[in-house]
């Protein structure tokens, strides 16, 4: 017979069902663990990768789970990436949850509202990240490129992780890396690993987004694989 709610119980006791809402359970606390693990063993920030199930078709996280990050890791670099409709409603609470960066898509706002919200993230005392997706032409970004601190450059269509990554996105990163100066970085994610990470070094990027080749492996391993990724040999 089927799970359903109506066979969970018998009516006859006509006592009510206690269900208790894992949403406050400490389910970051393993999360927290996992993080600081990565921070001691040469990981230079933490990346958050956060999804509204409509700019990409996944839910990730929220502000809560940066506020635990800030609470147990007070001095790490948190970069929150937000692969949302509407960047602009999640600015201030990922401010107030303790965020150092925020990076928002180029495919999701005008460019005069894009460049508006990078000098607000500015404002509120944070970096600001403006992210290109793979089909999008790189112009959409460099004629923000005296607006931003960042520029995300994704090496395969956001949503999830675990995907291969797409070296035609390599040209991109060349054009950012020869316009930016020495305050601005280009970063790329998704599909980073050791099989491409000489090629994403080469290309001129900065910042080296990973997790499946990171968090993929186990714990004891993790130091020497983001060593090599950065190619600290
Ligand atoms: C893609 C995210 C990435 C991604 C990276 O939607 O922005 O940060 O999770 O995952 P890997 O390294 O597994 O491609
Ligand atoms: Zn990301």
């Amino acid at each position: 017979m089927a799970r359903t709610i109506s066979n969970l119980y018998t009516r006859l006791t006509r006592l009510p069902l206690v269900a208790p809402s894992v949403l406050s359970a400490n389910v970051l606390a393993a999360l927290v663990d996992e993080a600081g693990h990565a921070l001691a063993n040469g990981a230079d920030s933490l990346h958050l990768d956060v999804m509204d199930g409509h700019f990409v078709p996944n839910l990730s996280m929220g502000p809560e789970v940066c506020r635990a990050l800030r609470r147990a890791l007070p001095s790490a670099f948190l970069d929150v990436h937000l692969m949302v409709t509407d960047p602009t409603m999640f600015v201030g609470p990922f401010k107030a949850a303790g965020a150092d960066h925020v990076t928002f898509h180029v495919e999701a706002v005008s460019p005069d509202h894009a460049r508006w919200l990078c000098g607000h993230i500015r404002e509120m005392g944070m970096s600001a990240g403006l992210a290109i997706n793979p089909p999008t032409a790189v112009e959409r970004i460099t004629r923000l490129v005296d607006a931003a601190d960042l520029f995300l450059v994704m090496s395969v269509n956001p949503g999830f992780s675990g995907q291969a990554f797409i070296p035609g996105v390599l040209e991109k990163t060349r054009v950012l890396a020869r316009m930016v100066d020495e305050s601005q970085r280009v970063q790329m994610d998704g599909g980073i690993g050791l099989e491409n990470a000489e090629a994403v070094r080469e290309a001129g990027c900065d910042v080296m987004v990973a997790a499946t080749s990171v968090f993929g492996v186990e714990k004891g391993k993790r130091g020497e694989v983001m060593k090599e990724l950065a190619g600290r040999g």
